[in-house]
């Protein structure tokens, strides 16, 4: 029996498979707004067989896009058309998912393969953005935030909140609240970003306040009954390693003591004098150690690009579920071709019925 296809429960959800689509920005809304893109994106790779599609960052607050083309959903009407994704998601046999997000000082940037570096200043398509102290990130990134004020984060705070509420009205049944890879709250906790001198900054405790506030906020709105989860980078690779990840663990521990059902583990990013050891699958080992030891779930990414890492990194405990990204943009049915490769039993196959005449029994 394959432990990648073995069916995993969270709270009242249950996936199929420990595959999960992870977030991934399409680079291709209005205003905010999903369209066609999204809704076909999503259909096809929740079709293809994962237990659990996340869609893309969602900004809680039009400041907190990465791009002008990132999704958004600090308005009802943002609520509409991702309502039709989790739909689609749903029906498609896997748990629909979200990922809710604020920039920071990573906002404001053109796309990718436009750049993937801040919009000039006077093109009025970017915007002020705003962090926890007044430092640019740099690395092309090179616009100083605004520090923020105390009113600035409760606001944001009250953003992630609402936005939460509008992910749950629109039919999502897994929240992720984006505290990762040197965005927003990432951003709270990074000792390269915040220097403040309030409550806000230094200490491990003040440089964990944000983040705690807003999972409470999110909590108190966020069903019980469903997942709620974060990512969360536990390690820059700058040098710091150590005490980085120890407090990276406490505050896992903090945010599971309050609620939290399971961390997305991932890298900091925020700073760009970093030197990642990029290799397959090379962060299942700090995966698992957040796992034992702040005991929770956790899921991870970062290349675990053959079903035999993934299925490895479920059967020997150190992750429960298994992020697989660039594989499913890709190939949609990432999922079936693993399951095949790995000799999985044709009841876990998920293959819709019009493809898997063809592509099963009728041969030539
Ligand atoms: C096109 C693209 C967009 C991404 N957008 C997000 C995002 O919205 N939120 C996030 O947390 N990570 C994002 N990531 C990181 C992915 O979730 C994932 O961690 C990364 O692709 C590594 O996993 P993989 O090796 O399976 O692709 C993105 C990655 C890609 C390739």
């Amino acid at each position: 029996m394959s432990a990648l296809f073995s069916r995993f429960k969270l709270k009242d959800v249950e996936l199929r498979n420990r595959i999960a689509v992870p977030p991934m920005c399409q680079y291709m809304a209005t205003d905010g707004f999903s369209n066609d893109w999204h809704l076909t994106h999503y259909s096809s790779i929740a079709r293809g067989g994962a237990g659990l599609v996340i869609v893309e960052a969602t900004a809680v607050a039009p400041e907190g896009r990465i791009s002008p083309n990132c999704l958004g959903l600090w308005s009802d009407e943002h609520a509409i058309g991702l309502a039709q994704i989790a739909s689609a998601i749903k029906k498609a046999g896997a748990v629909p998912g979200i990922q809710i997000a604020h920039a920071g000082r990573k906002a404001s940037a053109n796309r990718p393969w436009e750049g993937d570096d801040h919009i000039a200043e006077g093109d009025a398509r970017g915007w002020q953005t705003i962090s926890p102290s007044a430092i640019a990130f740099g690395d092309g990134l090179e616009k100083v935030p605004q520090e923020m004020s105390i009113a600035d984060i409760k606001r944001v705070t009250a953003d992630f909140a609402a936005a939460a509420q509008r992910a749950r009205a629109a039919g999502f049944e897994w929240l992720e609240l984006h505290f990762a890879h040197g965005y927003l709250a990432q951003s709270f906790f990074s000792a390269h970003a915040n220097q403040r001198t309030d409550e806000y900054g230094g200490n491990l405790e003040n440089r964990s306040r944000f983040l705690l506030e807003t999972f409470a906020a999110v909590r108190a709105v966020w069903p019980q009954h469903l997942p709620l989860t974060a990512r969360f980078g536990v390690i820059e690779y700058d040098g710091r390693d150590e005490q980085t990840l120890a407090e990276s663990i406490q505050l896992t521990q903090q945010l599971r003591n309050n609620g939290l059902d399971m961390l997305s583990v991932s890298i900091g990013f925020s700073t760009p004098d970093v030197n990642i050891p990029w290799a397959p699958a090379f962060l299942a080992p700090i995966a698992e150690q957040v796992r034992n030891q702040a005991d929770i779930p956790v899921a991870s990414a970062w290349g675990f690009s053959t079903p035999q890492l993934a299925e490895q990194a479920i059967a020997n405990k150190q992750l429960d579920l298994v992020m697989i990204g660039r594989p499913h943009l890709a190939n949609p049915h990432w999922p079936y071709f693993a399951a095949k490769e790995l000799g999985v039993e044709k009841s876990a196959w998920v293959l819709p019925a019009s493809y898997a005449h063809w592509l099963e029994r009728y041969r030539t």
